[in-house]
């Protein structure tokens, strides 16, 4: 059985104290969840303080980026054992805004999720089509690139690690969310996609996270989907009690 995973997606989002003052009122909101794995990804300045605090918890700490050369002149960059050194055990890969703002593409998401794996932190790499690539019907192929290119030439062992987030663009912060029905029927792509790329074992363990507008009023539907394993959250798990909620989806 694939564990769920909940991810808050902080962004560019909270101080330090006031990152503090988040995860000290979620832990014990959180305390008693065994089934569900619970990562925050905060700003970069964030993630060691945030991992002190949450020393011996059941809240995992991940970043929101990384460069894959292990060191060496690549100003206002950071590497994979400098998050591992500062308690991060995921990282997020590829995410939309990366690729609208940042020059994010399939080729250095694969490099970024090459030495994320290897330095044996967790990838959660992100894909999704634009509102205009839905509308031309475009989904699937885009899906398929994104899968097919940036997580390609992994062996067996590494393709079951990573996590997929499907997050359709025209649903990040926009408070539109796909419905569940068009959420799993790209989930369920995906998984199909990775089977033919990895065999069905790694299809079958391949967690893959849904992400875009997932709030306390819609996330139990979302998780009710077969191949929905949990969600990548940027303005519900900001807050400690909605995040709260979020990880609680069972009830
Ligand atoms: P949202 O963001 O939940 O605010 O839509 C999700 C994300 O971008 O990861």
């Amino acid at each position: 059985m694939r564990k769920p995973l909940m991810a808050g997606n902080w962004k560019m989002h909270k101080t330090i104290p006031e990152a503090i003052a988040m995860v000290k009122e979620l832990k014990p909101l959180v305390a008693d969840v065994k089934d569900v794995d619970i990562l925050i990804c905060p700003v970069f300045t964030a993630v060691y303080p945030l991992a002190n605090e949450l020393k011996g918890s059941n809240i995992k700490v991940g970043a929101q980026n990384v460069y894959w050369e292990p060191k060496g002149a690549f100003t206002g960059e950071i590497a994979v054992n400098m998050l591992l050194d500062a308690g991060c055990s995921f990282v997020i890969i590829g995410h939309s805004e990366r690729r609208q703002y940042f020059g994010e593409s399939d080729e250095t998401v694969n490099k970024r999720t090459k030495a994320t794996l290897a330095a044996g932190l967790i990838p959660i790499v992100c894909v999704g089509e634009t509102l205009q690539e839905r509308e031309s019907n475009d989904t699937f192929k885009v899906i398929e690139k994104q899968v097919k290119d940036g997580i390609k030439n992994f062996s067996k062992e590494e393709a079951e690690k990573i996590v997929i987030a499907y997050e359709p663009v025209w649903a990040i912060g926009t408070g539109k969310t796909a419905t569940p029905q068009q959420a799993q029927e790209v989930h369920e792509f995906i998984r199909k996609t990775y089977s033919q790329m990895y065999g069905n074992d790694a299809g079958g363990k391949v967690r893959i996270l849904y992400g875009g507008s997932v709030k306390p009023d819609n996330v139990s539907e979302l998780m009710k989907q077969p191949d929905i394993d949990g969600g990548l959250v940027g303005g519900a798990s900001l807050e400690a009690a909605s995040f709260a909620k979020l990880v609680k989806f069972n009830g």
